[in-house]
């Protein structure tokens, strides 16, 4: 399977890239898949301009000749793509958002309406067998609304779409916290060996991914310090 991997951490040492890596390693371990990573914060890509110049081309490109378009031919070729990201404001850190926008081109201007209502753009070609898979971290321990902006945007953005929330994830590079954190990426190793099997995860698997490694209250003493 063609996988792209869109890693939207600015950082070195992603928090949340650690859950991606061990969900990579699962994915790999029946069968070596063709997996391209891309560290966003190292590409050229502006901000999409709103001139619906891709419209017009209709070629799949956008007209801003920066590093995007490389991006557009990988994603329309991928069966999986990966998005990689810590939650920023509630929702994707803005030069990931910035690659979203310009995701555009895929589609067309025209429009249709679907049974439950939902009107979309037509895409240019088929997607349906384009996966997508979110994977995203965050510094709050687990609280209702924190994830609920970004879960909405990703339902209307992505088909076949798994999402997997992860809070606390600055534990993940804190070697006292290996003893919480080295179960969790056993489990997205494992999550990733049944998305290579199935091409989608269990509700049970998704809610142990997404289980807190500690209680809150300990989780917020400790970030303050007490
Ligand atoms: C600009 C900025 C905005 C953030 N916004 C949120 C937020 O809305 N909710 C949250 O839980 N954490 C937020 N965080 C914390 C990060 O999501 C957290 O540190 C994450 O573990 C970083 O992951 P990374 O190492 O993969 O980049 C924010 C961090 C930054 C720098």
């Amino acid at each position: 399977m063609k996988i792209l991997v869109l890693n939207g951490s600015p950082k070195k040492k992603s928090d949340t890239f650690r859950m991606t890596d061990a969900f990579l390693r699962g994915l790999n371990r029946e069968q070596k898949h063709d997996v391209q990573i891309v560290d966003v914060i190292e590409k050229s890509i502006a901000p999409c301009r709103g001139c619906f110049g891709c419209w017009q081309k209709t070629d799949g490109h956008c007209v801003i000749e920066d590093d995007q378009n490389a991006i557009l031919d990988r994603y329309r070729n991928s069966d999986l793509v990966i998005w990689s990201f810590p939650l920023y404001c509630y929702g994707m850190p803005s030069h990931l958002k910035a690659v979203l926008d310009r995701t555009i081109p895929l589609v067309k201007m025209t429009m249709r309406q679907e049974a439950d209502g939902t009107v979309r753009h037509e895409a240019l070609a088929d997607f349906s067998r384009l996966h997508t898979v979110v994977i995203c971290g965050c510094g709050f321990p687990d609280w209702e609304g924190n994830f609920d902006g970004l879960r909405m945007q990703c339902r209307q953005c992505f088909g076949n779409l798994d999402i997997v929330c992860v809070p606390e994830t600055p534990m993940l590079n804190v070697p006292e916290a290996a003893v919480v954190a080295d179960p969790l990426l056993a489990c997205f190793e494992k999550a990733g060996e049944e998305y290579a099997r199935e091409m989608k995860l269990f509700p049970e698997t998704v809610t142990r991914l997404e289980t807190p490694m500690i209680p809150k209250e300990t989780y917020i003493s400790i970030v303050n310090g007490n």
